[in-house]
């Protein structure tokens, strides 16, 4: 891997993007950070999660104070549905701009998304499925209701969460992974015993799931 080609085309975005060796691994994921966090964030995480995947990982252009986001909220999780319908656009655009710039497979993206990240990746699957082959979820809430159930035929999808998370209760994360399940995904719903941040058993568990659901492709 040469880090050097971690180019920077301007494509809109402030971003990372580091390819596959060749020959490697079909898969790009797409790393979307949670507040405050920015496309250095996740480069860790997507490496360990899936060695040899291209990694995508843009920094969320909404600034609350300092810090970065994918949309604006108006309150701890309420959203401003307007925005984030927007912005999933936006986010969707970018990643078909991307695939064709560093020319990678445009249908085998797996976003991975933690907490802000992860809920606006949960919109891209339901306002705009095509975009991702499958998503690996940490820590989502329910990011709006689609006026049209999207068609996501068999699209595996992991969502990670914590018992005792104070921001995501569990009727939200079940709330979640029954809409995604009724749109015709197969959900994975992975629940650890702690809040909100990804815990280690939470980690081996979506590692242990993407290695699986990325081979049996
Ligand atoms: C959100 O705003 O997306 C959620 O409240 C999670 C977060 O605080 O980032």
């Amino acid at each position: 891997m040469n880090p050097a080609v971690e180019a920077k085309r301007d494509l809109g975005w402030a971003h990372q993007f580091i390819p596959a060796p060749p020959d490697k691994s079909p898969f790009t994921l797409l790393l979307l950070h949670g507040t405050g966090g920015n496309e250095d964030s996740l480069l860790d995480l997507g490496r360990s999660l899936l060695p040899n995947a291209a990694l995508l990982s843009p920094r969320g252009k909404v600034l609350e104070g300092s810090m970065p986001r994918f949309f604006r909220r108006l309150a701890e999780g309420v959203f401003d549905v307007d925005d984030l319908k927007q912005r999933t656009h936006e986010l969707a655009d970018f990643v078909s701009a991307a695939s064709v710039a560093y020319e990678f497979d445009a249908t085998k993206v797996v976003a991975v998304g933690y907490s802000n990240g992860a809920n606006i990746a949960a919109s891209t699957l339901l306002l705009r499925p095509e975009v991702l082959w499958g998503a690996v979820l940490l820590h989502p809430m329910v990011p709006l209701m689609p006026d049209e159930l999207p068609s996501l035929s068999s699209k595996p999808i992991f969502i990670g969460a914590g018992r005792f998370d104070p921001m995501v209760p569990v009727v939200e994360t079940e709330r979640l992974a029954d809409l995604l399940r009724s749109a015709g995904a197969d959900v994975t719903l992975f629940f650890q015993d702690n809040g909100h941040g990804i815990t280690q058993d939470e980690f081996a568990a979506a590692q242990k799931w993407l290695k699986k659901a990325s081979h049996a492709f």
